[in-house]
């Protein structure tokens, strides 16, 4: 056991000792500090209740209503729909959480969380979606108990070659939805302009490769995904400023060879998708496609970055969970894959928010 290990076993015993909580709350010098770590305690025992407090607020379209004035309590529950004594209970519960502000005069406004969240509003259809996750994950350790593929989750995430469209509209769309700010980051870690062209494995409607287009206007842009959604893909190009200039390649993956000839290669959201066993597939024929001295880069949300844990290994790990197969990962672990997979020079690119997308290039 190293020092810190036994440091943190002594630590841990302090603090769960009930008269040192008491004592530590009690002492000025502690004071603020007991205080924090109990809110923080708290927080994880009462999550759940705040994530519906914004699922309400988000199909009450609450944020928007009071985003230009501030109103009063029976302004918004008309608004809402909601009776007046429901409403207000919600509108304390949104002020708590900093998603709206009570003012002085009794007016509610926007909060400084709630301003944040209108930001980005592809947050709005995740919440929306989380129902679905929500009822999966109610029972916790039934979900744990064994890897299974009757969940919501599973169903809606049907990546399945002979899919019809419809099938794949709901996917495609709230990937799409929640694309942009990924493109951003991702467009600001690597330096796309060294490439001739680039192929987007698994790029859903193209909201990405659109995003990469438009910032370099000379790349070779190549779509790879499942029929049903290359259609929907096509569909979403049609007359538009790309039509030209993007290849659309229906193709599942991990039973077909991929187009060859790009030399960039890029996994958005993909690769944590799918268990070890297929990401070895992928890897290898994505190597098999690229042109000599391509490259391959990864971009999803990863474990192992600081400030992102929980998102990764708590959301991601019981998100991936529930949908029955795929992991976030460690970029350890990627490079030992793309080891595997006979790529040799792996490295980390610097993400402005590991919270949404990290990035890893391999050659
Ligand atoms: C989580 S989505 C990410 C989409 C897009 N890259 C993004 O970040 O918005 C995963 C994508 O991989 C595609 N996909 C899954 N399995 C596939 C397969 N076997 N062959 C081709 N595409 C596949 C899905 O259809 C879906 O569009």
């Amino acid at each position: 056991m190293s020092l810190a290990d036994r440091f943190t076993a002594w630590r841990n015993r302090l603090v769960s000792d009930p008269k040192f909580q008491a004592w530590a709350v009690r002492n000025p010098l502690t004071r603020s500090l007991a205080r924090r770590k109990a809110k923080t305690s708290f927080d994880l025992v009462a999550g759940f209740v705040y994530s519906q407090v914004l699922l309400a607020v988000v199909e009450l379209r609450l944020l928007e209503i009071v985003r230009t004035a501030p109103l009063g309590t029976l302004k918004i529950s008309e608004r809402c729909g909601l009776p007046h004594e429901g409403a207000l209970r919600l509108l304390r519960a949104a002020a708590a959480l900093d998603l709206v502000r009570e003012q002085s005069d009794g007016l509610f406004a926007l909060g400084e969380a709630g301003a944040a969240l209108l930001g980005n509003p592809s947050v709005f259809a995740m919440v929306r979606h989380h129902k679905a996750f929500y009822r999966d994950i109610a029972d916790p350790l039934a979900l744990l108990r064994t890897r299974r593929t009757d969940t919501e989750l599973s169903r809606f995430w049907d990546y399945n070659a002979s899919a019809t469209e419809q099938d794949a509209e709901a996917y495609s769309a709230l990937m799409a939805e929640t694309q942009a700010l990924i493109a951003r980051d991702v467009l600001e870690a690597y330096n796309f302009s060294r490439h001739r062209s680039v192929m987007d494995v698994g790029g859903g409607l193209g909201a990405f490769l659109s995003a990469v287009g438009a910032a370099h206007p000379t790349l070779g842009l190549t779509l790879v995904d499942l029929p049903p959604v290359a259609k929907l893909a096509e569909a979403s190009f049609a007359g538009g400023a790309l039509q030209d200039r993007i290849q659309i390649a229906p193709r599942d993956m991990l039973r077909e060879p991929l187009p060859e000839g790009a030399d960039l290669v890029t996994l958005v959201r993909v690769v944590h998708d799918h268990d070890d066993r297929a990401v070895r597939l992928l890897l290898s024929s994505i190597r098999r496609a690229l042109a000599p001295g391509g490259r391959l880069l990864i971009a999803e949300p990863m474990a192992g970055f600081k400030g992102a844990e929980a998102m990764a290994d708590a959301y991601f790990g019981l998100y991936l969970w529930a949908m029955g197969r795929g992991a976030p990962r460690r970029p350890e672990q990627l490079e030992a894959l793309l080891n595997e997979a006979g790529f040799r020079d792996v490295r980390i690119l610097r993400t402005a928010q590991p919270l949404l997308v990290s990035a890893i290039l391999a050659s």
